[in-house]
């Protein structure tokens, strides 16, 4: 196929975890697409995540700002993207809790300005009465944005929002503007809320790339509080799967929450991946769980977080394919196998594997 005939799809923040997982898979996977990887590059963008699609014919890199509207604004005229699957974001809460600002600017202001954009060039080109159905703003969202839960219930799509983190308080409002989009103008949208993502090419700041490294290193792990929070773990790639059957298949206008049905204390999960790492470094048992550090808490720290994701299930047909225990096995062996990986990453040395790259707007 001729790429200039290629369908259009702009895959922002696909330089970070979940993101570089989604841009492989579609690479990959319909050699009829064009996928263009917009990032910034901040921290936990990282190019060496997609070393191994990078030259691949159907994949074009741009760095870019989402933030920056002008320079969006001309990246959308230029290209006529037919669709755009968002990740792009600052995902970390703890850096949330310590620069709220910076989480407003890139998930609210850097989400309106997509939408802008979409709405500028797919609104213009049918009208807002004509056919729109071949494009799509598929906005990728997190489970936090419904709160926390007591000791029992799961989220489901119906739940009402009640962010407690400025993380989530960010992601939260961008939702909101991604279904006025839909509401008000008829932008064609989907939204996902998706559980705790672990897997490769997870930046060591959370909580189990963290452990691994520390662990490795024989740092001591940092547990928040009494470890006593819960979260619904999800391996990344079946989150990068479930991205995909719902762009293909969902409802305009739907959102789905997707999440493991995996919930996990974070103490149960730590001693679980001590074994884990005892077992795969031939330590004695129980010397890994040796470095366990209880912590101050997080400020605001939600208790539990569990989805239900039997909508996307029964409608769409996905499913996990994993159980954790082997999820979390061949995590910890990506990471020992991918010690370089680890090792730019904490050197600050993957920056640097950008440059000298050409940068296409
Ligand atoms: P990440 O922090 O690993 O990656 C974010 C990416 O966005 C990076 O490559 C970064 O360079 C890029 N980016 C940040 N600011 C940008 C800007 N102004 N312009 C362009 N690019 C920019 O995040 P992640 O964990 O892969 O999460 C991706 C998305 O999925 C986020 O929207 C997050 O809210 C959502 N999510 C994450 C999880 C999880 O467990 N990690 C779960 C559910 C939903
Ligand atoms: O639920 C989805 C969300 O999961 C995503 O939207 C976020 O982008 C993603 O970062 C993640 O948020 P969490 O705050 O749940 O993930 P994190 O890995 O930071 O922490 C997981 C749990 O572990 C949480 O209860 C806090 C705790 N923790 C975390 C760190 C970094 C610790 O106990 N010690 C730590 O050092």
């Amino acid at each position: 196929m001729n790429p200039s005939t290629k369908k259009k799809l702009l895959i922002t923040g696909g330089a970070g975890f979940i993101g570089s997982h989604v841009v492989r898979l579609f690479v990959n996977k319909y050699p009829e697409y064009q996928v263009f990887n917009l990032d910034k590059l901040t921290y936990a963008g990282n190019l060496e995540n997609l070393r191994d699609i990078e030259k691949k014919p159907n994949y074009q890199f741009v760095k870019g700002d989402i933030t920056d509207a002008e320079f969006i604004g001309s990246l959308f005229n230029t290209h006529q993207f037919d669709a755009v699957i968002h990740l792009a974001a600052e995902s970390h809460v703890d850096r949330s809790i310590s620069n709220p600002l910076e989480f407003v600017v890139t998930n609210v202001l850097g989400t309106v300005n997509l939408l802008n954009a979409a709405r500028q060039i797919w609104l213009k080109s049918n009208s807002v009465n004509g056919d729109i159905s071949s494009h799509m703003f598929y906005h990728v969202s997190t489970d936090e944005v419904y709160g926390s839960l007591g000791e029992t219930g799961l989220f489901t799509e119906e739940t009402k929002y009640d962010p407690h983190s400025p993380y989530s308080a960010s992601k939260a409002s961008s939702d909101h503007f991604v279904r006025a989009y839909h509401d008000t103008y008829r932008l064609p949208v989907l939204i996902s809320n998706c559980s705790n993502n672990y897997g490769s090419f997870h930046f060591p700041e959370k909580l189990i790339p963290l452990a691994i490294h520390n662990i490795k290193n024989n740092l001591p792990i940092p547990v928040y509080g009494k470890g006593e929070n819960i979260r619904d773990w999800l391996f990344v790639e079946d989150h990068a799967r479930a991205i995909d059957v719902i762009f293909h298949k969902g409802k305009t206008g739907e959102t789905y929450n997707i999440g493991g049905n995996n919930e996990w204390t974070n103490i149960d999960l730590i001693r679980l991946l001590c074994q884990i790492m005892d077992e795969k470094l031939n330590r004695e048992d129980g010397e890994s769980a040796k470095l366990i550090t209880f912590v101050k808490d997080r400020a605001g720290h939600d208790l539990r977080y569990a989805i239900d994701s039997s909508k996307l299930q029964r409608e769409l047909g996905w499913q996990p394919s994993l159980i954790f225990e082997e999820g979390l096995e061949k995590t910890v062996e990506w990471y020992l196998a991918n010690e370089e990986w680890l090792n730019h990453v904490t050197s600050g040395a993957y920056q640097k594997y950008y440059e000298g790259q050409y940068v296409k707007r």
